[in-house]
């Protein structure tokens, strides 16, 4: 089946349509810079130039960065704080005129990587993390989603973990990524004092920096890049929006 899948970041508005019984991409992704502010209805309307761009007649993907309860953000750490209750699924579907799924992002991320990347047929616990803006997570037990876990928020150093280790935080700090990559060891090491997972998976644009830090990296899971990389969180919304439709 063919899909919409759009990932909706602090900066870009990414879509391209995604075969999702392959995974795999179908033409050209497109980006639209996220409009400031990042309210609802720009966004909405950034949402639907992106579909009349792919004259997609059909359902959309949205992965978004907060956590999204039944269609309605419940957050909104990096976006405009408007979003807290706006009932993402129906404002997307009002605006575009297309049925709108929407999902937490990093969720999107971890489900394109379970069925087809780093984590495709592997048991136990998964967590995979997106460093970017901020940290998003998504936690898999035997290949079934944890929704909405938001442990890039949990406290480090006396400050929320993105606040201390996001990819924000080392271009801000202008951190060499061997200095970053003490922080994220830490990061992690938290992450696998509480859940023991087997696997950590790295997506975000770190991911294809791994071998800059991954001597700093010291947990006993591996930690291993995202098979898709930045494209893991369109592939996935595209797949939830495929799951959805039944
Ligand atoms: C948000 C998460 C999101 C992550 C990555 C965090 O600030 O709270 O919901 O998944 O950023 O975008």
């Amino acid at each position: 089946m063919q899909m919409l899948g759009v990932d909706i970041g602090g900066s870009g508005i990414k879509g391209c349509l995604v075969d999702t019984e392959t995974g795999e991409l179908i033409g050209e992704r497109h980006r639209i810079a996220t409009p400031q502010p990042a309210t609802p209805a720009a966004i909405a309307h950034t949402l639907k130039a992106l579909v009349e761009h792919f004259d997609w007649k059909g359902p959309v993907g949205c992965g978004f960065p907060a956590t999204i309860h039944n269609g309605v953000a419940k957050s909104a750490a990096n976006i405009d704080k408007s979003w807290i209750e706006t009932d993402a699924e129906h404002l997307f579907a009002d605006v575009t005129g297309k049925p709108c799924y929407v999902l937490n992002d990093a969720d999107a991320a971890g489900l394109a990587e379970m069925n087809f990347g780093a984590g495709k047929d592997r048991k136990g616990v998964i967590i995979l993390i997106t460093v970017g803006t901020g940290i998003g997570t998504a936690v898999f037990v035997n290949g079934q989603l944890l929704p909405n876990t938001e442990l890039g928020h949990l406290m480090l150093e006396g400050m929320v973990a993105e606040h201390y280790c996001s990819d924000a935080v080392r271009k801000r700090e202008d951190l060499s990524w061997s200095r970053w990559g003490k922080r994220f060891n830490k990061y992690l090491a938290r992450l696998e004092f509480l859940f023991s997972p087997d696997i950590f998976i790295l997506g975000g644009g770190s991911a294809s920096k791994l071998e800059k830090f991954v001597d700093r990296i010291e947990t006993r899971a591996p930690l291993i890049p995202a098979a898709s990389l930045n494209q893991a969180g369109i592939i996935g919304a595209a797949l939830y929006a495929a799951e959805q439709q039944g």
